[in-house]
């Protein structure tokens, strides 16, 4: 097992199996579940690993302590990809005492039933290992109530949960100065927006009581352990969590036939002969929407049209401004349009989206389309489109 530094291992595993992160969310690359085992007078495991791959993790472990006991078991995060082998852990280690805070313990007992063996710490309290003390510093919402980091004070090393993690297995290297990080980056971005990106305030909090924190590695529980680029993957978090976006333009949209994709084809040529050159279209129907919603966290402009269908907003559209509006995603713009063949919804479903849940800055003015582009709408998407651009390049 890779020794990170001064006698701390990473026991982790990789799921290259699962198709549906959280049963939802892609894995093209797979995702890792971390953790950490740090061997000292008293032995402390770090989180776990998702139960189905409990033989692995157990092998690791045994890999690094042989038949010795495992002091502490800490519980930075209790969603299950992290917390699901702690009734097998307490099985082969029934000594072991589990460090926790107050909403880490009811999440246990009402996940596992497991009530006993448990130490709970409050905010900035420590644990002596022998050479290593940990300190516990408190993150709710980071990704859920209970979420807390362990600070290893000794050696400079944060155990940071979900935080700074990105999808993608680890695929032979561990540390990032082991791997070729290129292909880490946007999955970082999905990452974040998707499964912490509706708790931007929150991620601000926790930068905030960890600034001026010195840090040598964050062996988050996703991704690469980070060594070489701490200030690049802070960075990322800290810019995604305020909102902070490029000057760039995602144009989404729903098509049955044709005529609506023809719409948003007219709209992106007038963005870009506007001086637009950061723009991403997708089909909301071929796209999986995380890839969507990955865009709209890096670039400020948005635009999406749609039919109507059933006298409603074409369904999958809807169920992408439900996901965005369940982001919270603020400081953004909104354009949009849509068409119909028989009875105009389309176009008013989605300001009612905005007006209601998403309240993004509305820019330029909506366009409907009966049936088929004519050159009246057509002259319409384009204005909507240099709209968009006088607005996104006002901003640049
Ligand atoms: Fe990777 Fe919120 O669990």
């Amino acid at each position: 097992m890779l020794e990170i530094t001064n006698k701390i291992y990473y026991v982790g595993v990789n799921d290259r199996n699962k198709n549906l992160f959280e049963g939802l969310w892609p894995l093209p690359n797979g995702v890792s579940y971390n953790s950490y085992l740090i061997d000292d007078e008293k032995v402390c495991l770090v989180d776990t690993v998702e139960v189905d791959f409990f033989t692995q993790f157990m092998e690791h472990i045994q890999e690094v302590i042989g038949d010795r006991p495992i002091d502490y078991l800490v519980i930075n995060h209790m969603e299950p990809d992290h917390s699901g082998s702690i009734a097998l852990i307490k099985k082969y280690y029934p000594q072991i005492q589990i460090v926790g805070n107050k909403k880490t313990f009811q999440m246990m007992e009402g996940f596992y039933g497991i009530a006993d063996n448990t130490v709970e710490v409050k905010n900035g309290d420590s644990i002596e290992l022998g050479h290593h003390t940990l300190s516990f510093v408190f993150t709710p919402m980071v990704h859920w109530p209970e979420t807390m980091v362990t600070l290893d004070t000794t050696c400079n090393v944060l155990f940071s949960g979900d935080a700074f993690g990105c999808f993608g297995a680890l695929n032979g290297g561990i540390v990032d100065s082991q791997i070729n990080c290129d292909t880490f980056w946007l999955e970082m971005t999905r990452y974040y927006s998707n499964i912490v990106g509706k708790y931007g305030t929150p991620v601000q909090n926790a930068l905030k009581k960890l600034a001026g924190v010195k840090l040598d590695y964050i062996c988050a529980t996703h991704g690469p352990v980070w060594h070489e680029y701490i200030d690049k993957v802070v960075g990322i978090y800290d810019q995604l969590s305020k909102y902070e976006t490029e000057p760039g333009l995602v144009i989404c949209y729903g098509t049955m036939y044709g005529n609506t994709e023809r719409a948003a084809e007219v709209i992106a040529r007038a963005a870009s002969e506007a001086g637009v050159k950061n723009i991403v279209m997708y089909n909301v129907s071929k796209t999986h929407h995380s890839y969507i919603i990955r865009d709209v966290f890096r670039y400020k402009g948005l635009i999406v049209g749609a039919p109507t269908y059933n006298t409603a907003l074409y369904h999958e559209m809807d169920v992408l401004l439900s996901e965005l509006a369940g982001k919270d995603i603020k400081n953004h713009l909104l354009g949009w349009f849509g068409s119909y063949g028989w009875a105009s919804k389309a176009v008013s479903e989605i300001q009612r989206w905005n007006d209601e849940r998403l309240h993004y800055e509305p820019v330029g003015e909506p366009v409907e389309i009966k049936q088929s582009l004519t050159a009246e709408t057509t002259a319409q998407c384009e204005a909507l489109g240099r709209a968009m651009a006088e607005r996104l390049l006002k901003e640049a």
